[in-house]
């Protein structure tokens, strides 16, 4: 009978009959195997593949017990014809009844364009890409040490039981306590959610606090994430105009529901919200009963001075809702993060993610909070920071060395730098060419509510690539701009 190609490898750890009898189950499933005809015997087999018979008795065996594979008496070893694929080939499927596109529901920020994230950035030489971060400075022992820790008593259970709504307590209790508390935020554990990111905060948020008879303002450019999520619940938005000191504070705020800013970092630009900006917002929105939501995701990266205190600290009356991340400072893929608010709203939320996800998995939970009880928290976070500058350093003096306009000085905080070149230089064009010689980096525009953006500002992200990449990657960049400005 024809069998499909079963190919063995015997440097994995994968027991040699592990892999022959998946290689069955695949080839039944996928419907390779004729249920008419019988399987080659373990002689036949073990014979072409070069293990013993015993290999292939095993693999058969266990195709058996979970009815794979049928014995019948005297005639050998059969496709069990109920296990195979009712599945067609994708060609000779008949045309689906449903036409999906008219059924799924479209969302109103249909005709905003997304941040292209690409997922292969570490294949190229030059990842100056924002959003993702050293692999290498993962404190990959520590962590898989708590991960491990997390399945021992006493942190069975809260790791793996169905909290329902709750959050562990242990790291809610760390939160509150050491990162909070290092941003200048009291808050006690009922004022706090944790959440599997600061995208799934605003998204909570949006769902508890926003419709179509609602206007969000946020900073202009500002965070393309955000705004789709806002758009998403049929909520108008509006921007607001961004220089060297932060968000420009409006006359009033009357008619805005939600103000969504980013005062440490602004992104994309990464300027500081100032002081007297702050006081003057909060004072705006305490008189409109706007909604303030701080995003906060990488005030820990600052490389001059110290960080400034949380918007939320300065706020007396507890509104202000607080997002913080991990995913800037450990890692996007873990998808942890927390947010502090009045704990009305909290509930509100707790409520809302138990039906979208019940909680983030309580194994990540606790060994987060293991993480940072053990104090490796923060020996990590200052080892990256420290990185972090050398590369924000490197960054800074390339660009000023081998960029064809003035640069600088740069904000000294944050994971990327936000170029402005002279108007003539097309950000698309330059992101497209540059990709060519191996150079990733953010075109601008993407950044820009309404209208016609502007098309000369791009983003460098210094947090991925390795260090010694750096320099010869703007010398690079350099050379692409020169060309393109000609
Ligand atoms: C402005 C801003 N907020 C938050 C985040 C982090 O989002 P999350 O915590 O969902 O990974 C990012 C990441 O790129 C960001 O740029």
């Amino acid at each position: 009978m024809p069998h499909p190609l079963i190919e063995l490898d015997r440097s994995s750890p994968e027991p040699l009959y592990r892999q022959v009898r998946r290689a069955i189950e695949h080839g039944i499933a996928a419907g390779t195997f004729d249920p008419g005809h019988r399987l080659p015997s373990s002689r036949e087999l073990s014979a072409e593949l070069g293990v013993s018979r015993n290999t292939i008795n095993l693999a058969y065996q266990e195709l058996v017990a979970e009815g794979f594979v049928e014995s019948r008496e005297r005639s050998g070893l059969f496709v069990n014809a109920e296990m195979r694929s009712p599945c067609p080939a994708p060609e000779q499927r008949a045309r689906p009844r449903i036409d999906w596109s008219d059924r799924v529901r479209r969302f109103p920020d249909a005709g905003v364009p997304h941040l292209e994230k690409r997922t292969d950035w570490h294949t190229y030489p030059y990842p100056f890409v924002a959003g993702q971060m050293d692999v290498s400075a993962f404190p990959a022992r520590s962590w898989t040490r708590c991960l491990r820790d997390a399945l021992y008593r006493p942190h069975l259970f809260p790791a793996l039981q169905d909290s329902v709504g709750a959050d562990d307590p242990m790291l809610v209790d760390l939160v509150c306590r050491h990162l909070l508390t290092a941003r200048g935020i009291e808050a006690d554990p009922a004022e706090v959610l944790i959440t599997v990111g600061s995208q799934q905060g605003l998204d909570l948020l949006g769902r508890a606090l926003l419709g179509p008879e609602h206007l969000v303002a946020m900073e202009n450019p500002g965070y393309l994430d955000a705004r789709h999520i806002f758009l998403r619940t049929g909520a108008g938005v509006r921007g607001l105009p961004v220089d060297q000191g932060g968000l420009l504070p409006p006359d009033d705020l009357a008619d805005i529901d939600l103000l969504y800013l980013t005062p440490s970092h602004q992104h994309p630009t990464n300027v500081t919200l100032s002081i007297g900006r702050r006081r003057r917002l909060l004072e705006l929105a305490a008189a409109a009963g706007t909604v303030v939501v701080e995003d906060d995701y990488d005030s820990e990266f600052r490389y001059q001075g110290s960080p400034t205190p949380a918007l939320k600290a300065l706020d007396g009356s507890g509104d202000v809702v607080y997002l913080g991340t991990f995913s800037k400072f450990l890692s996007p893929g873990l998808r942890l993060g927390y947010l502090a608010a009045p704990r009305e709203l909290v509930r509100e939320l707790r409520e809302i993610r138990r039906y979208v996800l019940r909680h983030p998995p309580g194994h990540l939970q606790r060994a987060m909070a293991l993480l940072i009880d053990s104090g490796e928290y923060q020996r990590s976070l200052r080892r990256y920071r420290t990185k972090l500058m050398r590369k924000w350093e490197a960054t800074c003096a390339a660009v000023a060395e081998h960029l064809p306009w003035p640069q600088g000085p740069y904000p000294p905080g944050g994971v990327s730098l936000w170029m402005t070149g002279p108007s003539t230089l097309d950000c698309r064009r330059l992101a497209e060419r540059a990709e060519r010689d191996g150079v990733l980096i953010e075109g601008g525009d993407l950044f820009f509510l309404g209208g016609e953006p502007p098309r000369n500002h791009f983003r460098v992200g210094f947090a991925a690539i390795p260090p010694r990449a750096i320099e010869p990657g703007i010398r690079l960049l350099g050379q692409v701009c020169r060309e393109l400005l000609g």
